[in-house]
């Protein structure tokens, strides 16, 4: 199978960035996983996106370590995206914390992008605390992201990271933290996919220099179990990957419906991290740079958007944590 040379965009930091990179979110099982980090390599990733949240960015931190020291790839090959978790971000010093751990963690010195996973601050209780946490714990102030903020742009000062950005903020969010940012917001993480193709956030993001990335640009297959923490739901009707329509337009293209999806993403330059540990899955995924879809089906495919979100963190709305973003239309 061929390796893929997957084309670069430039963040607002001045950094270079691969417009696709391999999602690791639920990936845990450790054969496995060493051996799809493997095939990414092989396939032509050079991204690879993870999470504290994620619990296993210490499997991709002893993989890389051996990579690198084989001599297989230079740490300036590879870029990795993590997350600082939430209740981390009650002040700068936890901010701190979190990304010495997932440094750590990754077995590097320097993070090439890091994000804040999501808005909802949480008072900090232990490295391992739960997301969903407690109402008591939820922190009211609305600068509390300002300040965290603050703490990833000494980060950057410091040489620990290259790149800052967010994940799963709204436009009211990002425009607080933008008012008074010393660094730019370079990257906006978020749901995106042919049911959920975030328009209105891409036009935000794009009148502010934000690179937008998807996540779960296939639709996830739903869950994933993820329901236990009322993060995410199933789709209301067929998922994504089931659509008839683009079934059709993949078979004209002599591509699969997934190749279409991504596709999709690269041309309207959003960028993506699909997740799969199959070998097939994981070469073709990132096989989507030796063809174009035609204006027409580019239009099709806006069609098909059905504003249809499915990962909601419904336990965060339910329990009315005064940061949850999904209220406002974007
Ligand atoms: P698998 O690991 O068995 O390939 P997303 O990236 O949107 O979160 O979607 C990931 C899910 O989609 C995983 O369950 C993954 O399963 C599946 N998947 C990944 N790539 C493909 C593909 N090319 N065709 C069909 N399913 C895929």
């Amino acid at each position: 199978m061929k390796m893929i040379v997957v084309p670069e965009v430039e963040l607002a930091s001045g950094e270079k960035m691969p417009r696709l990179g391999m999602g690791t979110y639920k990936v845990v099982d450790e054969e496995n996983f060493n051996n799809s980090l493997q095939l990414a390599l092989d396939a032509g990733y050079r991204h690879f996106d993870t999470a504290f949240a994620y619990v296993n960015q210490h499997k991709i931190g002893e993989f890389f370590e051996k990579v690198f020291q084989s001599g297989q790839f230079k740490r300036s090959d590879i870029f990795f995206t993590t997350k600082v978790r939430a209740n981390f971000m009650d002040s700068k010093d936890h901010v701190k914390n979190c990304v010495e751990l997932c440094l750590k963690e990754l077995r590097l010195d320097y993070i090439d992008l890091c994000l804040f996973h999501s808005p909802f601050v949480m008072e900090y209780v232990s490295d391992h605390q739960e997301i969903v946490g407690d109402p008591i714990l939820f922190v009211h102030d609305k600068q509390a992201l300002v300040r965290a903020w603050q703490a990833l742009e000494d980060l950057v000062d410091e040489g620990k990271i290259r790149s800052i950005g967010l994940s799963n903020f709204n436009s009211e969010q990002i425009t607080r933290i933008n008012n008074e940012a010393r660094k730019p917001i370079s990257c906006l993480q978020v749901e995106c996919h042919l049911y959920f193709q975030q328009k209105k956030m891409k036009a935000f993001c794009e009148s502010h220099n934000i690179q937008l990335i998807g996540y779960a640009p296939l639709g996830s297959q739903g869950p994933l179990g993820a329901t236990s923490l009322g993060i995410a739901t199933s789709f209301s009707s067929n998922a994504p990957l089931q659509d008839e329509n683009v079934k059709i337009m993949a078979e004209r293209y002599k591509k699969t419906s997934a190749q279409i999806m991504l596709r999709y993403q690269i041309q309207r330059n959003v960028l993506i991290i699909p997740r799969s540990t199959n070998k097939q899955r994981i070469f073709q995924n990132v096989d989507v740079f030796d063809f174009e879809l035609t204006p027409d089906d580019m239009a099709e495919l806006e069609r098909m958007d059905k504003i249809e979100r499915i990962f909601r963190a419904g336990g965060l709305k339910k329990k009315n944590h005064p940061e949850y973003p999904y209220d406002l239309e974007f």
